[in-house]
């Protein structure tokens, strides 16, 4: 079976969130049970630096008038997975990231960069002749692949099945409408059983109603995307079509978040000598200047800092906390007001919190193998893949319940690995944080069993390869 899977970003050639690590992990793991999968991606600034050589080089020509399309196929040396690179210097590079200028806004021409990526992966598609391959399904993420969806149902033709993943259905890539032409696309398409949102367009919503599948990245954010308050605008939509949605958890690559084979942390350590995480926690704490106190307990943020993410919660309750003994290690970038906001904590309380703004693969598992516990109180979560590292460090994750958080930390039940609660207030949040310092300091049999639970969980890519597969198989059938 031969698929051909479509992302903005791709671990280990470029990262901002989860979408790389998916990208990055999922497609390796399918590889390994023998479906063949191959990628393509935009060759951002730099990219060309961390593929092998160029095999060989495809001019697909100058639809969008911003210069010659080039399709450039290699692979990526770490796992040996198939690449086409997208390459077009007027649009792909630039100095800053995949989406946004130094200044935190998106490149005005976001619509074109990703019409354009979104066009090459469907002509790939429609035309493995072009590539002596000829892809079985289209995968789509996002919006910014969403499009290919719709290039495929104007080219009026039939194709090959599209399956489409949302990752975070709050970024539908919706653009003014007198921007529409710029994409090539055929007016057709526009209405509101098409990609017409609100006034606007959307690669997000044409990548849904032009689809086969739709998957997304947990069952629990499946089911909350069918309502209002999750759906973004798009719940209506999705409920015109519920069979077509279905929802597989993330993995993990354990091969790269694993302490036991970790070279980026202090030292190694599994469930026999998990008295060596402490080696971590000192580190940590001597690398951040940190008072050396390793009987109280270090909380961690390692995220975007966005309203998402819920972290105004926790800068409201923290000096609560921190008056308690508690530090609090943070690593992120994000919303300018969060920033300011964490970095007035550490002024406060110097010896106490740590805050790093900007983004650090390296020390973000030097923080998974260092703190207790990870905060992560979403407001929601499509999956979050955070949680699911700290389970392995034994790093005990407090999350909301929601999307893919609840369905990967427990605090009930058979196996609890983590602190749950419920509502999006710092009360709740206070409350979770309350109940982990307790068990730190008053039940440290408690603590260890949450901790060899949770490193006991399985949550790697090879455990739901097999939904993907049955995914792919059935759209080939139907
Ligand atoms: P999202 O994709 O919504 O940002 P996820 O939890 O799915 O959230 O994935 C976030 C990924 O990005 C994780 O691999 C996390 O470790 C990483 N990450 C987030 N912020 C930073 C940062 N500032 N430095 C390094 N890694 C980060
Ligand atoms: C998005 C979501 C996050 C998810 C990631 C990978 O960025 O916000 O919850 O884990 O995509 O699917």
């Amino acid at each position: 079976m031969k698929i051909l899977f479509a992302a903005s970003e791709i671990y280990p050639l470029i990262k901002t969130g989860g979408l790389a690590d998916v990208a990055g992990a999922l497609p390796v793991a399918l590889r390994k049970k023998g479906l063949d999968v191959k990628l393509i991606m935009p060759a951002y600034q730099g990219i060309l630096e961390k593929v092998a050589p160029i095999q060989q080089s495809i001019n697909l020509g100058n639809p969008f008038g911003a210069g010659d399309l080039l399709l450039l196929e290699t692979h990526i040396p770490e796992n040996g997975t198939p690449i086409y690179l997208l390459q077009c210097q007027a649009l792909y590079e630039r100095a800053d990231g995949p989406y946004v200028d130094k200044n935190g806004i998106d490149f005005k021409d976001n619509h074109i960069r990703f019409a354009a990526l979104s066009w090459a992966t469907a002509t790939l598609a429609l035309h493995g002749s072009l590539i002596d391959w000829q892809a079985d399904i289209l995968h789509l993420n996002d919006w910014q692949t969403g499009f290919a969806a719709a290039y495929l149902e104007s080219w009026k033709v039939k194709h090959l099945p599209v399956v489409t993943t949302v990752h975070n259905l709050r970024y539908n890539g919706s653009f003014d409408m007198n921007q529409f032409s710029e994409t090539l696309l055929s007016t057709e398409l526009l209405s509101m059983h098409g990609m017409e949102f609100y006034g606007r367009f959307s690669g997000l919503k044409a990548g849904l109603v032009y689809a086969d599948a739709i998957t997304t990245v947990s069952p629990t954010y499946a089911q909350e995307i069918l309502t209002p308050e999750y759906g973004d605008g798009l719940d209506g939509t999705l409920r015109a079509m519920p069979e077509k949605l279905v929802g597989i958890l993330n993995g993990v690559d354990y091969e790269q978040w694993s302490p036991e084979i970790d070279s980026l942390i202090s030292k190694q350590y599994n469930t026999d000598n998990l008295e060596q995480k402490q080696t971590n926690k000192l580190a940590l704490l001597q690398e951040n200047n940190l008072s050396e106190d390793l009987n109280q307990p270090i909380f961690g943020v390692i995220s975007r800092l966005t309203e998402q993410k819920g972290l105004d919660l926790i800068l409201e309750i923290m000096p609560k906390l921190l008056d308690k003994g508690a530090r609090l290690v943070v690593l992120g970038s994000g919303d300018k007001y969060l920033e300011a906001g964490y970095l007035a904590l550490q002024d406060n309380y110097p010896e106490q919190v740590s805050v790093r703004i900007g983004y650090f693969e390296d020390y973000s598992h030097r923080i998974q193998a260092g703190i207790d516990a990870l905060l992560i109180p979403s407001r929601f979560e499509p999956c979050g893949l955070t949680q699911l590292y700290a389970l392995k460090y034994g790093t005990l994750p407090i999350v909301r319940q929601t999307g893919g958080l609840a369905d990967s930390v427990f605090e009930q039940g058979e196996k609890p690995n983590g602190f749950v609660f419920e509502e999006a207030s710092t009360k709740a949040l206070e409350a979770a944080m309350e109940r982990c310092m307790a068990c730190f300091h008053h039940d440290k049999e408690h603590w260890q069993a949450l901790q060899t639970n949770a490193m006991g969980y399985d949550y790697s890519w090879e455990a739901v390869t097999h939904q993907w597969e049955a995914l792919y198989k059935a759209l080939l059938t139907e």
